[in-house]
């Protein structure tokens, strides 16, 4: 049984990958819980997560040396993944204070940590929006991503980085995993599908960006947490340099439009009964730090582990709205 320390496991992907891995493996759940969304939504996924006896969860930040230091000097894990960071494009350009306190200053914390305190493995979230508005599609890992339009790109950019220069000197193993636009039930009500879903219910109108003309990447959860379970448990080998250190795309390799996402999404939540009829909407331009599309490359993802994410839209979102349904006691029976 090993004992893996899961940052921000009480995060919509910290959770999910807790709940997968909690039955052969003592779970450390670290998280500051804080109120970027609903605190509500964080306290249930921790409530299903408590029933557990190898789950223990810890509440601290990240940004803390001295927490994230004892938790080490306690429980020695022998894998690290690192989830917890403030995340979300659009808030760093108002709120940018939170991202170099979680983002940089945690993650530092982290990685002194798992240099004082030796690990088998450190696997943390990076993201696709370090690619920018790179042109070239779909977008691969070995494409130069010098080109942040967020702070949010910048810092996870930065993770890779300093992450980089730890295995190096350290040899910490490292993999940085760039998730793409990840979503199911209990996600990131920040995120667009979920606030477009809020609004539908209240008959309210939907805000559509570049006039609908954007496509991204989506990635239903459990794909993601197969993705972070298959590379969690193969620290990456020594490259040419000598240095154990990776970074992984995972996304559905598949990018929808956004015009498409908001017609099946509409489709699901009629079907449940959560809605009666399609929403207005507003087309309004593009909105500062976001990108034009998002398209995965997982061509190193399935070479390594023979694995990429298959779930479809139509099937991810499905049950999204079931969820939705059943959580807010929504809509009707079927
Ligand atoms: N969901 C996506 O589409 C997506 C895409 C790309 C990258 N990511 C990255 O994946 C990771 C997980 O994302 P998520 O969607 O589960 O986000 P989330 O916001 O649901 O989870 C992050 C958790 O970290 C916690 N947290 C934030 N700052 C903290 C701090 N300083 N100390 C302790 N805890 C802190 C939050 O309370 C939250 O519960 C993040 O690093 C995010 O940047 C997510």
């Amino acid at each position: 049984m090993k004992t893996i320390l899961i940052t921000g496991a009480a995060g919509f992907i910290g959770s999910n990958l807790a709940q997968a891995l909690v039955s052969d493996n003592k779970i450390i759940g670290f998280d500051n819980v804080n109120y970027y969304y609903d605190v509500n939504l964080k306290e249930h996924r921790l409530l299903q997560l408590q029933s557990y006896e190898n789950f223990t969860f810890i509440k601290g930040d990240l940004a803390d040396k001295h927490v994230v230091d004892s938790i080490f000097e306690l429980y020695k894990p022998d894998i690290v993944v690192n989830l917890a960071a403030q995340a979300g494009v659009r808030y760093s350009i108002d709120n940018p204070q939170a991202y170099i306190d979680s983002n940089l200053i945690g993650f530092f914390n982290i990685l002194e940590a798992c240099r004082n305190y030796p690990v088998d493995h450190l696997v943390y979230a990076s993201s696709s929006s370090v690619y920018g508005s790179n042109k070239k599609v779909p977008y691969a890992t070995d494409d130069q991503v010098d080109n942040p339009v967020s702070l949010y790109a910048a810092t996870k950019k930065s993770n890779e980085l300093m992450a980089h220069a730890y295995s190096k000197l350290y040899d910490i193993p490292a993999t940085g995993l760039r998730f793409f636009t990840v979503y199911g039930p209990a996600g990131r009500p920040d995120m667009a599908y979920f606030k477009f879903t809020n609004k539908l219910v209240k008959g309210e109108k939907i805000q559509i960006y570049n006039y609908g003309d954007m496509y991204r990447d989506f990635t239903y959860i459990d794909d993601i947490v197969t993705g972070v379970v298959n590379v969690m448990n193969k620290a990456p080998e020594p490259n040419e340099d000598g240095v154990r250190y990776k970074v992984y795309n995972i996304g559905n390799n598949s990018p929808e439009s956004l015009m498409d996402f908001v017609n099946t999404l509409e489709d699901k939540l009629m079907k449940y009964g959560i809605i009666n009829s399609v929403a207005d909407k507003e087309l309004l331009p593009m909105q500062p730090g976001d990108v034009y599309q998002t398209y995965a490359d997982v061509s190193e993802l399935e070479k390594d582990f023979g694995f990429k994410p298959s779930t479809s839209l139509d099937e991810g979102l499905d049950r999204f709205a079931k969820w939705y349904r059943e959580y807010y006691k929504v809509g009707g029976d079927k």
